[in-house]
């Protein structure tokens, strides 16, 4: 009876662990936007001049202190480890192959195309062996065309950032407005 109790056990272990490994082998994971830029180069030189290419920084002490003092944050405190922040100014944080710490991912600081996009390592594929991709090949493999709601710019854009339109108007999120500051948009050559 033990014996048979142990085997069950083990089993179900072992189940357990091909089931993550296999999930972790199929989840899309974060690449960065150098990998982009090869074939996107119009579209990364746009978003390169936005504050979102930069938006780490603003994690650090001192940096943007009279806005941070007017959020009521700490304009002194060092904010670049603190979870509270790293989900919208990097790049996956929490997500598999996302931000971990500056040390680990030094490449995935900032909001970068895949912070908008989703995570590329599967339909960069898609779209380095043919042009014509089908789009839903590609949103299948992880790519997103972000929305204006919860689930794409209102996600960092919303309430729950310190910097929202209650703290002051200047904050509140226009999506017409905003997409042309996202980067400048080129038509597609092909129909995906
Ligand atoms: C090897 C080249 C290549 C790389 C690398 C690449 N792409 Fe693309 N991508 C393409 C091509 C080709 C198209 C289709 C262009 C067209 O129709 O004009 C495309 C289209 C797109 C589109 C529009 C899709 C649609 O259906 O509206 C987005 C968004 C995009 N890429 C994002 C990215 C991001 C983000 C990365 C980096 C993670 C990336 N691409 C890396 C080649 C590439
Ligand atoms: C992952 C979080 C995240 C998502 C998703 C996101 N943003 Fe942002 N965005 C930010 C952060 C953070 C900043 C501020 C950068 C800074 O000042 O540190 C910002 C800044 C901007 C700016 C100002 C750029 C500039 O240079 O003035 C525009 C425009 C913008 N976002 C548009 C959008 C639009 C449109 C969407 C959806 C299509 C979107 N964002 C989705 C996090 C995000
Ligand atoms: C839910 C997403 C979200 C979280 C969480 C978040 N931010 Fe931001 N942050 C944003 C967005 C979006 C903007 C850009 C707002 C705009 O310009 O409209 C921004 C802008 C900023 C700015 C620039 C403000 C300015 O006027 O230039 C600073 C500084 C900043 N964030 C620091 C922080 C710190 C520190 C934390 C953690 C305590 C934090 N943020 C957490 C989304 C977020
Ligand atoms: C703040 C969100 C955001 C970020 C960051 C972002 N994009 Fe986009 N991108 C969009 C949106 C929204 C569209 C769709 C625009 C539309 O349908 O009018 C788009 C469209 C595109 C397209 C289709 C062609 C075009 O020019 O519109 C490509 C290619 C693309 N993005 C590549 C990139 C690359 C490469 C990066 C990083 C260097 C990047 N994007 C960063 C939001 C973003």
């Amino acid at each position: 009876m033990k014996r048979t109790l142990i085997a069950l056990f083990s089993l179900m272990l072992m189940t357990a662990f091909f089931a993550v490994i296999t999930s972790e082998a199929d989840a899309a994971t974060y690449i960065g936007a150098a990998k982009c830029k090869i074939c996107h180069m119009k579209e990364f030189k746009a978003w390169q001049a936005t504050t979102m290419a930069n938006s780490f920084e603003n994690l650090k002490p001192g940096v943007k202190a009279a806005e941070k003092k007017k959020a009521k944050l700490d304009p002194n405190k060092d904010y670049t480890n603190d979870p509270k922040c790293l989900k919208c100014h990097t790049t996956g944080y929490g997500q598999p192959g996302g931000f971990k710490s500056l040390a680990d991912t030094p490449d995935l600081i900032n909001v970068q195309c895949e912070g908008c996009h989703g995570p590329g390592s599967e339909y960069l594929n898609i779209m380095k062996t043919n042009k014509e991709f089908k789009r839903a090949d590609a949103k299948a493999a992880g790519l997103t065309i972000p929305s204006e709601d919860e689930k794409g710019c209102m996600s960092c854009h919303g309430m729950e950032s310190p910097f929202n339109e209650k703290v002051d108007a200047k904050y509140k999120f226009n999506f017409k407005e905003k997409l042309k500051g996202t980067h400048e948009h080129f038509p597609l050559k092909y129909q995906h």
